[in-house]
């Protein structure tokens, strides 16, 4: 419920609870209606803490009976929690509260889920099952006795007892609230055993609803790879005797790292080759890396307060990140992440919503499960990694895990190990976690062909000397300058530390300065390269060594240089984006054609066979149009969302004509004749293989879609065939979506996409009516979460429909936002933030915008999540 003045929570204030807890244990009486939870846990004070009132969190519980140390008291009781008077030494408190699992649409906390209990305690979710003190920093041994009518009872640890309705569980691994979890269904399991390095026997399952059997197996792969992985990298092992995993229909998020059984959304773990596509496949394996990765970055080693989110997420987001590049290849990973940090981050990071890595203060810290704690707090130890070195990060996480172990650490706790592990000053790096906001990095060359190379020209380590056969008395410098725009609430910034990755081609081509990182720390800064015979040519941001924009004046023809010859991959892909940016910008302001020389360039790249189908695929990916829309308003213009959607269509279009004579022997080899696999060969094959059929599309309106579309065995193939058919427009989608349906209507997991499909591949004035049209379906479940998101995330990701000049796309998600406010705030307000970029349009689309967001901040009883996501991109 709305709060007449919401309650704010700043990270200054921190103070440490009052007690420890030394056991907990829980007894559920299941009742879809009247579940019973009675806990007993023993308290003791906290020596360290500052004197305090005993305050237990609580929401939404009813409660029986509470007693300390055996005698009956009454607590005071409010909205958040309960006070009483306790003991001044150790005490048993018990307590017993009736819940109402089957009536929470909240999905936090004790909820039901086709028949099925399952929890999500993180972040704070755990105060709607019991009394408690619900914070990362209180950790306790649990043991759990489950009672109800239903054959799979599960919680966190290892099972201890089971008889005819009622099941037992340990943790013996002390821990926080939020990783409690509890499932009861009739699920079956798809099992399997992993022996650990030192040779423990692990038992694995992964819990599903009946019928979903034959989807596991691929996440059972994923898990063992995880498990395997972490012990080869990180020297991180399993600590219990099972790993339970349970997928969901019905989830906020995509899955969740609870001790010894993690929940799923069932769309991030189940998978077979008929009904997922190639890029599930590859998201599921990094989830299930993810969520297995946690047990030592988030579980073994937790988090002090929410603040620190971070701490465990970035780290975890890191780490899968490396697991998918040493399991599918570096390059095309990397890639992907930058393009996704650009999509989802940026736009955070550069608007109303803006905030820190770890942010300072918060009113719902659901609200700060962002891309910015997420991925940018992924990038930050990209970058401390880069600093300090292979070896040095390595000492530093050994070091991490041996003094942490078992603590709810912060983020000074984390750079201390680095600072300790390598001998560095951290204090300035320590900025990426309190300044929010994306650097401007800009650069200016200059070269001397006559520069003494005895003349030292900067005191920098980065100063180079050129090997041998390049030998000269030439000097090339860089020299940057790095700015950071305001964002709310921090007007001035200081400078950052910098790692800018840099090679030197010659202009033959050949490497002249391999890869070397500049260590950029003050606001401008030069780094000179010495020794040189001519001038070369730089690759700056290697890898994207830095979460940064890029500010660089660079002639096209440098640029389609190194799009034909850099060696970094990752580099060789930004050149070609960065021709495709200016090329659709100047079409978008001032209708000038594509760029030809940089569209035959990029076709030398993808028609090269010597370079793997992924990466070719990838040179194939166009900025997106929300992307052309922020440069636009990075450089001062006002973007106009159709402009944007024909210039990128008018340019796919000519790439179709340009390149017709290639496409069809591109087509062929990307062509997979083996069995399927979701392996990186075949993916990368077939993914430069629907980049190619969507260009045929264009020129021969659907035939060859349609005949993939007939002839498709697997879903990746299906789908993409039926998103170029639904592109083609004119009816030409009809038959196969109404195929598409039949086969499938039974699968809610396809379903899902078949819904999203046809709002993502709408036309711009017609995608605001299908979404409308599809929210009228009698299959459109708005109360489950994929669902929901199926339409309204695809409408919301439909750049040029959602930002419908009559305010038609706004309106649509406001309606569907407040209705689901009343039954599931979370989901709501994650969802909200597809308007956070409203300000950057034209006065009517503003004022459309701004209608809609108040319309949603007037609802009556609007959540506090909602609420604080409106409010601050209304300020
Ligand atoms: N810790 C989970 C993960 O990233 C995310 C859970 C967040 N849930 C939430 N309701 N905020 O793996
Ligand atoms: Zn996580």
């Amino acid at each position: 419920m709305k709060d007449a003045s919401p309650q704010t929570i700043y990270l200054s204030d921190y103070k440490p609870f009052g007690w420890q807890i030394e056991d907990v244990h829980l007894t559920f009486r299941l009742a879809p209606e009247t579940t019973r939870v009675i806990a007993r846990i023993h308290f003791a004070p906290n020596p360290g803490a500052p004197a305090q009132d005993f305050f237990l969190h609580g929401e939404e519980l009813r409660l029986i009976r509470a007693a300390i140390d055996g005698a009956e008291i009454v607590p005071v009781v409010t909205a958040e929690g309960l006070r009483c008077p306790v003991p001044d030494g150790p005490f048993l408190w018990e307590a017993e509260v009736e819940i109402a699992p089957a009536a929470n649409t909240a999905l936090e906390g004790l909820y039901m889920s086709k028949g099925m209990y399952c929890t999500q305690c993180e972040a704070e979710g755990f105060r709607k099952i019991t009394f408690y003190p619900d914070r990362p920093d209180v950790m306790s041994t649990f043991t759990v006795r489950i009672e109800g009518d239903l054959p799979v009872l599960l919680s966190n640890g290892n099972p201890t007892g089971a008889g005819d309705g009622w099941a037992e569980w340990h943790d013996p691994w002390p821990k926080p609230a939020y990783l409690f979890a509890l499932v009861a269904g009739d699920l079956v399991a798809h099992s399997d055993s992993f022996t650990t390095r030192s040779g423990r026997a692990v038992a694995l399952n992964i819990w599903v609803r009946p019928g979903d059997e034959g989807k596991c197996a691929f996440g059972m792969e994923a898990l063992k790879k995880s498990m395997t992985w972490d012990e080869e990298v990180y020297g991180r092992e399993y600590d219990l005797d099972v790993f339970n995993i349970v997928a969901v229909d019905d989830f906020n998020m995509g899955a969740m790292e609870n001790k010894g059984l993690n929940i799923f959304n069932s769309s991030c773990v189940l998978a077979s080759p008929e009904t997922s596509t190639d890029d599930n496949f590859e998201r599921i394996e990094a989830i299930i890396a993810h969520e297995y990765f946690h047990n030592w970055t988030g579980n073994r080693i937790t988090c002090r307060d929410w603040f620190q989110l971070c701490l465990k997420e970035g780290l975890t987001v890191f780490r899968d990140s490396q697991f998918t590049s040493d399991m599918r290849g570096p390059e095309v990973k990397r890639i992907n992440d930058v393009r996704d940090l650009r999509a989802r981050q940026f736009p955070e990071d550069q608007g109303p919503l803006s905030h820190p890595v770890r942010p300072e203060s918060f009113q719902e810290i659901n609200n700060f499960y962002t891309a910015t704690v997420y991925e940018k707090g992924a990038e930050v130890i990209g970058m401390l990694k880069r600093l300090v070195g292979d070896d040095g990060y390595a000492r530093a996480l050994d070091l991490y895990f041996e003094r942490h172990d078992g603590d709810a650490a912060t983020i000074e706790d984390w750079l201390r190990v680095f600072e300790d592990a390598t001998g560095r000053d951290l204090g300035q790096f320590k900025r990426w976690y309190s300044q929010a906001g994306t650097p401007r990095l800009s650069v200016r060359e200059t070269w001397e062909p006559r520069a003494p190379a005895s003349t030292p020209p900067s005191r920098d380590p980065a100063t180079q000397e050129a090997p041998d056969q390049a030998r000269g008395d030439g000097r090339f410098t860089l020299s940057f300058t790095q700015h950071t725009p305001p964002t709310p609430g921090q007007p001035d910034k200081a400078p950052q530390v910098i790692p800018i990755a840099v090679g030197l081609l010659n202009p033959n081509g050949d490497e002249v300065v391999p890869t070397t990182v500049l260590e950029m720390t003050q606001a401008s800064q030069s780094f000179s390269f010495d020794g040189l015979a001519t001038r070369p040519v730089a690759s700056i941001l290697r890898g994207f060594s830095a979460p940064v924009v890029l500010e660089r004046e660079q002639s096209r023809e440098e640029r389609a240089f190194l799009l034909a010859h850099d060696t970094d991959a990752f580099n060789r892909w930004e050149a070609s984006q960065s021709l495709a940016r200016d090329s659709l910008l100047s079409t978008i302001t001032d209708g000038t054609p594509p760029d030809a020389a940089w569209l035959d360039a990029l076709h030398k790249v993808v028609t090269d066979s010597t370079l793997t189908p992924d990466f070719r695929s990838s040179m194939l990916d166009l900025p997106s149009q929300g992307e052309l829309a922020q440069l636009l308003h990075r450089r001062g213009n006002v973007p106009d969302p159709d402009a944007i959607w024909q210039a990128s269509e008018g340019l796919r279009g000519i790439m179709a004509e340009r390149w017709r004579a290639s496409l069809p022997a591109l087509a062929e080899e990307a062509r997979v004749d083996a069995p399927y696999r979701p392996d990186a060969e075949q993916t990368g094959k077939r993914a430069l293989g629907s980049k190619i059929l969507a260009l045929q599309s264009r020129l021969d309106g659907g035939k060859a879609a349609q005949a993939q579309f007939d002839a498709a065995d697997n879903m990746t193939l299906q789908l993409t065939a039926l998103a170029c058919l639904l592109r083609a427009g004119a009816g030409a989608g009809d038959a196969a979506l109404a195929a598409f349906h039949a086969q499938w209507k039974d699968d809610r997991l396809v379903m899902d996409k078949w819904f999203g499909l046809q709002v993502a591949c709408a036309e711009p004035d017609t995608a605001v009516s299908v979404a409308a049209a599809l929210t009228r379906h009698a299959d459109f479940d708005w109360r489950n979460p994929n669902r929901f998101r199926a339409v309204l995330s695809a409408l919301a990701g439909h750049h040029a429909a959602f930002h419908a000049a009559d305010g038609s796309g706004y309106d649509l998600l406001a309606d569907w936002l407040i209705r689901l406010d009343a039954k599931n705030p979370q989901t709501t307000a994650r969802m909200c933030a597809a308007f956070q970029t409203w300000k950057r349009y034209d006065e009517g689309r503003q004022a459309r915008a701004r209608a809609a967001l108040e319309r949603i901040a007037a609802t009556p009883g609007l959540s506090r999540d909602t609420n604080e996501m409106v409010t601050r991109m209304l300020t």
